[in-house]
């Protein structure tokens, strides 16, 4: 298979540069056997519902135990994975760079299995519960197939999936954090997202508002890939280890 060709400027960049930004989607982790939701064509569906509906605050007041049945599900998926050669990369690339800015809009965790810290998580994680009543968060370390619903340990309120479902904001300050991560960013890295949610897919354009280097790594092409300055067209999981 061909090599893939990083140039003489990334290679610069990647050398000197101080301010980078990371924004990962569900490609990143498309090699340890996360399901993407788009790419590769078809989209996930659970008893006979498409993933957007059963992933929706509508279906969290129509039907809580449903969504946390899915959610389990889920978890239960998730628990046999481990991250790849691409959470690796990005997870050492924190010693290599002064300020190295990690923005995932996976729920998985697998950057932080890798190692990597500080995780501006857009769409929340999937390990996490949050109380309707008092808004405590809550970690989820246990495996559950059923689809009780679980209760708050601090109020005794029903708990939610600490997930930005269809039709709800993201958590608040994630995203301004990130925005903020963008506009100081001299490289910017865009790896296994399609570049079609927002606002999560308007990152990479208030980086290069700023006059940061763009880099697309996705096999496919995206929307995004004609307002890149560079684009890696191979999986993560071999092109992160190379930078
Ligand atoms: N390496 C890099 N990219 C990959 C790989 C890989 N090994 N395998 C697939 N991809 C690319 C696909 O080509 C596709 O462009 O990853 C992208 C995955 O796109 P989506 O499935 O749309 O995932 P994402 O962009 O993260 O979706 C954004 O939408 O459904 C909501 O909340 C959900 O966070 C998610 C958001």
């Amino acid at each position: 298979m061909e090599q893939t060709v990083i140039s003489a400027r990334l290679r610069d960049l990647l050398a000197r540069a101080r301010n980078v930004l990371v924004l990962t989607g569900a490609g990143v982790s498309a090699e340890s056997g996360v399901p993407t939701f788009r790419g590769g064509g078809q989209s996930a569906v659970w008893k006979g519902m498409p993933f957007d509906v059963i992933s929706s605050a509508r279906m969290l007041e129509r039907d809580l135990s449903a969504v946390w049945e899915w959610f389990n599900y889920r978890r239960g998926l998730l628990a046999t994975l481990n991250p790849n050669p691409a959470h690796h990369a990005i997870s050492q690339w924190q010693q290599r760079f002064a300020n190295l800015s990690l923005v995932t809009q996976n729920i998985d965790g697998l950057h932080q299995a890798a190692g990597s810290r500080n995780v501006i998580e857009l769409h929340g994680n999937i390990w996490r519960a949050r109380c309707f009543e008092c808004n405590s968060r809550q970690e989820l370390p246990e495996l559950r197939a059923d689809c009780d619903v679980p209760v708050c340990t601090d109020c005794g309120g029903h708990l939610r999936p600490d997930v930005v479902l269809f039709g709800e904001m993201l958590p608040p300050g994630a995203f301004e954090l990130a925005a903020h991560e963008a506009e100081q960013c001299e490289l910017c890295l865009v790896v296994g997202t399609s570049a079609v949610v927002y606002p999560a897919a308007s990152l990479p354009e208030i980086a290069r508002a700023a006059g940061a280097y763009i880099v697309e790594v996705n096999p496919e092409p995206t929307p995004l890939s004609a307002a890149c300055d560079e684009v890696l067209s191979d999986k993560a999981g071999e092109v992160l280890p190379l930078l």
